[in-house]
């Protein structure tokens, strides 16, 4: 199965899935950097605990059982970047946890999608039948790109985030590929 996925972006430029490389790490890193200041919040780090370069190659996970980090570059630059980590349990080694970030300049034109759209490709290679994540209450763009691809809420976990600003909600959702 090829692990570099081609897709077309919404606004008709050529994008590519693939595992990350650690010369990625700079470009991912400023993408999850952008997000994690962002206000309404979207993600659960804040920018004061972000990986270091050097962590995130340590972190990052090639194509194999215990999970994958991608990225999606669009006209060759990294546009998201998505990491999936598999249940370490032999009970939950049939679910993985997922977490992503597009940068602004590249949302709402199929980045997202084709991130998640390659997870899965990964998922079913590996056995792994369950891809799960939490996702704010609030963050509305998440929310439905999650519900379009078929992923269905389980749950709200009240208050799991404490920002300065106030308490957020958690939703956790779960896809099932079997
Ligand atoms: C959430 C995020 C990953 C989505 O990635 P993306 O590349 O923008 O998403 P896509 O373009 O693939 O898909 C957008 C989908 O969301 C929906 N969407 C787009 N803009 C939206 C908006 N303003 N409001 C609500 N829904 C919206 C559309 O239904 C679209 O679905 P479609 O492909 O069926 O038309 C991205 O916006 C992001 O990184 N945000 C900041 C960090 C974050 O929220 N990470 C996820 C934490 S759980």
């Amino acid at each position: 199965m090829s692990l570099a996925t081609p897709f077309t972006t919404g606004d008709g430029r050529a994008g590519l899935v693939r595992p990350a490389r650690a010369r990625d790490g700079r470009a991912a890193l400023a993408i999850v950097r952008e997000a994690a200041g962002e206000h309404p919040r979207t993600l659960t780090v804040t920018v004061g605990e972000l990986w270091s370069a050097r962590l995130w190659r340590r972190r990052r996970m090639d194509w194999g059982p215990g999970g994958v980090t991608l990225v999606a570059e669009v006209g060759g630059e990294v546009a998201g970047s998505l990491q999936c980590s598999r249940g370490v349990r032999i009970a939950d080694s049939h679910c993985a946890r997922i977490g992503l970030s597009v940068g602004s300049p590249s949302r709402g034109i199929g980045v997202g999608r084709a991130l998640l759209t390659g997870v899965e490709t990964w998922a079913r290679e590996h056995g792994v039948e369950r891809l799960e994540l939490g996702v704010f209450a609030s963050n509305e763009r998440a929310r439905r790109l999650y519900e379009r691809l078929g992923y269905e809420v389980e749950g709200v976990q009240r208050a799991a985030a404490r920002f300065p600003e106030g308490d957020l909600d958690l939703v956790l959702m779960a896809k099932w590929l079997r």
